[in-house]
């Protein structure tokens, strides 16, 4: 199969910003860690965040009163989320689908929360194509990254959690992204729809 030919990380950013840019209404964000995205957010938005590190949870609640972000952060997991079922148009996670413990417990959270319809926006590395160096490098380093770099996973398939979890992507990005020692790494960004009629979710 030929690979995408590798973008920079400047691209990346960029995409991302765009893709983050896309969601409208009440936000919920996922392992919003120290609130990184704030810069790419639409203005009109209703943010709320999650973040279960507390030291992180800190700075989040910080920078999000800076933005003019009214909520607190959540003191939640993802598998978990104190929210009320379809209270929100659209979840966006950044880097966090590699650290969560359970993909599937998560996404299943996701469309509790979410409106029919709503939109999600997931940008993350994920799991190269079987029977590629980089995907046996990924394997064998997996359990080293989970236990020292906050239980981040180099391996997961992502894109097929999504589709599993009932998410129909709308535009989906399969992308390599340029890095040494171990050779470009693999990177989805995915938008997309929870099952259900659209028309109850802000655009
Ligand atoms: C790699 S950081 C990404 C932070 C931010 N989203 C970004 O793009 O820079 C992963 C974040 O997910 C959070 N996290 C880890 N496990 C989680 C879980 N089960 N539920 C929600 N967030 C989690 C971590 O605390 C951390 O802030």
């Amino acid at each position: 199969m030929t690979q995408p030919t590798p973008i920079s990380d400047d691209e990346l950013d960029e995409l991302e910003r765009q893709f983050v840019g896309r969601v409208r209404g009440r936000v919920l964000e996922i392992g919003a860690g120290e609130g990184e995205n704030f810069g790419a957010f639409d203005p009109g938005i209703t943010w709320t965040g999650l973040e279960p590190d507390a030291k992180r949870r800190t700075e989040l609640a910080q920078r999000a009163r800076e933005w003019r972000h009214e909520a607190e952060p959540l003191d939640a997991v993802a598998e978990s989320i104190p929210l009320p079922d379809h209270s929100v148009d659209a979840v966006v996670g950044t880097y966090v689908l590699c650290s969560v413990t359970d993909q599937a417990a998560t996404l299943a959270e996701v469309r509790r929360v979410l409106v029919p319809g709503g939109r999600v926006v997931f940008v993350d590395h994920v799991v190269a194509p079987p029977r590629t160096l980089k995907y046996v490098v990924q394997r064998v380093a997996t359990p080293f990254s989970k236990r020292f770099c906050h239980g981040c996973h180099w391996d997961r398939d992502t894109e097929q959690a999504l589709v599993r979890a009932g998410f129909r992507g709308e535009d989906v990005r399969r992308l390599r992204v340029r890095s040494t020692p171990f050779g470009p790494v693999p990177m989805l960004l995915f938008e997309g729809r929870a099952p259900g009629d659209a028309a109850s979710a802000a655009e």
